[in-house]
């Protein structure tokens, strides 16, 4: 099955355990305050936290993914609107002040992919216009997710995670067993990352008319670590 149409269920239960979303937001609320953001989207918005979180703080949002089940787990929560767009044929109908992409979206792009999202998201941002994003670090894949298995075992869910990683490609097969009354049911999906390094996105953001202004550790105004586990990019369409 395609990643998250198991996923999409529990995505929050699971998400919340690793990401602080509140302070995330305040982050991002003061950097797009302070470049005179009111109107942006919230690109690979999954289930739409961190679009209702922006929406809730004052800014017009349009969430865009291309997953239907995670999109419907938005859309149920409500409270902003949602497209279903591939973020590599990203198209708005007005030019934003701001676009966001939060919690490995960029992950999912390999090297070409990424310089592909980020003239899209240059073409649909106004001059001035504020891109963050962030990406697992290449220490987290290294030390971490690296060929690990995990495991979640909730009441009505146990999910395994295996992956497996060759060169900048790390593949994820999880499989979720279900309860549903006194059976299980099994599902598959698989998700495909890549490890990018900062130089290298840094290099892709100035190429595609990006003025870099920080690169940070995890949502915060921390310097980036040499074991920080997620960087998060701000950057300037000049
Ligand atoms: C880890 S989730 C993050 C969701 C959300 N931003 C959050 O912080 O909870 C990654 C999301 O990226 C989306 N995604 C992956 N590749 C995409 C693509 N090519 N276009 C649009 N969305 C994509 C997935 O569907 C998924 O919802």
């Amino acid at each position: 099955m395609n990643a998250y149409s198991a996923l999409a269920d529990y995505y929050e239960i699971f998400s919340d355990k690793d990401c602080d979303y509140e302070s995330w937001s305040q982050y991002l609320y003061l950097l797009l305050r302070r470049h005179g953001c009111a109107k942006g989207a919230d690109v690979a918005c999954g289930t739409g936290k961190m679009t209702r979180l922006l929406a809730a703080k004052g800014f017009k949002v349009v969430g865009i993914d291309n997953s239907e089940e995670m999109l419907a787990q938005a859309m149920s929560a409500g409270r902003a609107t949602y497209v279903r767009q591939d973020m590599t044929e990203l198209l708005l109908p007005h030019k934003a002040d701001f676009i966001t992409c939060v919690n490995d979206g960029t992950n999912y792009l390999n090297a070409k992919k990424t310089e592909i999202f980020f003239k899209r998201v240059a073409d649909n941002l106004r001059t001035g216009g504020v891109f963050v994003f962030d990406i697992s670090t290449p220490y987290k894949f290294s030390n971490k997710i690296a060929d690990n298995v995990f495991y979640i075992d909730n009441d009505d869910v146990t999910c395994l995670w295996c992956n497996r990683t060759e060169k900048d490609k790390v593949t994820m097969d999880l499989t979720f067993f279900v309860r549903e009354g006194d059976l299980y049911r099994r599902s598959d999906e698989r998700h495909v990352q890549y490890i990018h390094g900062v130089k290298d996105l840094s290099e892709r953001l100035d190429k595609c008319g990006f003025d870099v202004l920080s690169v940070t550790d995890s949502y915060s105004d921390r310097p980036l670590k040499e074991d920080s586990l997620r960087a998060t990019f701000a950057a300037v369409k000049r």
